[in-house]
């Protein structure tokens, strides 16, 4: 057990260096930021059609009335976290990426001044939270994560009206090229089914809570709590 410890924690590592110096190319996928080349726009054209999705999913269901605080992990560049404060959401963004986190920062300079968003610069896993949240938006963060229902058993305590996350689905050609590229630079992958999400979710007593949403090259999943 201490064996596969150490080898979780030094995946993380790799995962924050990877995010640290990809942040404003990821950035800029969403495309107000830096140029994208030729291929990077082929590519957001024909196969980022799911990050779209669950950008349109996350709003829908977050706009609810009855949810007021939210924790985002794995809040990368902050532009969910932007989006949310638009709606006059209250957000904790929590990133083990630094590089990410200032861009988060950037973007929500005037949220920051009023209090109305907080970072947090550590592994999900690793910080523990003095409060809780209505919601938590998991969203680009399973890509990276080797044991799911260590991550589900925490939400648990600390979440307590619905999750909303997403989960890379296994094959396909940007499945296979994404692998490949990731693993030139060192950083860990995981892709899901939706029998393997069925099982982790009966594990942790999700079974008849978590709506399955198939969006394209995702997983798209809310959990009411
Ligand atoms: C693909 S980005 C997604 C960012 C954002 N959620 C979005 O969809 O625009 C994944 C983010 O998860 C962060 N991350 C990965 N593993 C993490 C961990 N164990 N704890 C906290 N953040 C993590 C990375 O640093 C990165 O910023």
């Amino acid at each position: 057990m201490d064996n596969n410890k150490s080898y979780t924690v030094s995946e993380t590592k790799d995962v924050e260096m990877f995010f640290h110096g990809y942040a404003a190319d990821f950035d800029s996928i969403y495309g107000h930021t830096k140029k994208r080349s030729a291929w990077d726009k082929f590519l957001d054209k024909y196969f980022r059609r799911s990050m779209r999705l669950r950008y349109n999913l996350v709003l829908k269901y977050a706009a609810n009335t009855n949810i007021e605080t939210i924790l985002d992990v794995g809040c990368g560049g902050g532009v969910y976290c932007e989006a949310l404060l638009n709606m006059g959401k209250t957000l904790t963004g929590l990133d083990i990426a630094d590089g990410m986190l200032k861009l988060a920062e950037q973007k929500t300079k005037r949220f920051m001044a009023e209090s109305k968003v907080n970072y947090i610069h550590s592994g999900y896993i690793e910080h523990t939270f003095a409060e809780e949240f209505d919601t938590a938006v998991l969203v680009g963060f399973f890509d990276y994560i080797k044991s799911p229902l260590e991550i589900f058993e925490k939400l648990k305590t600390e979440v307590n009206k619905e999750l909303l996350m997403s989960f890379p689905k296994s094959g396909g050609f940007l499945g296979w090229q994404r692998k490949i590229r990731y693993r030139m630079r060192n950083c860990p992958l995981y892709y899901y089914s939706k029998s393997d999400l069925e099982s982790m979710f009966a594990k942790v007593g999700w079974q008849n809570k978590a709506e399955i949403i198939d969006i394209d090259r995702d997983f798209f999943v809310r959990v009411i709590l």
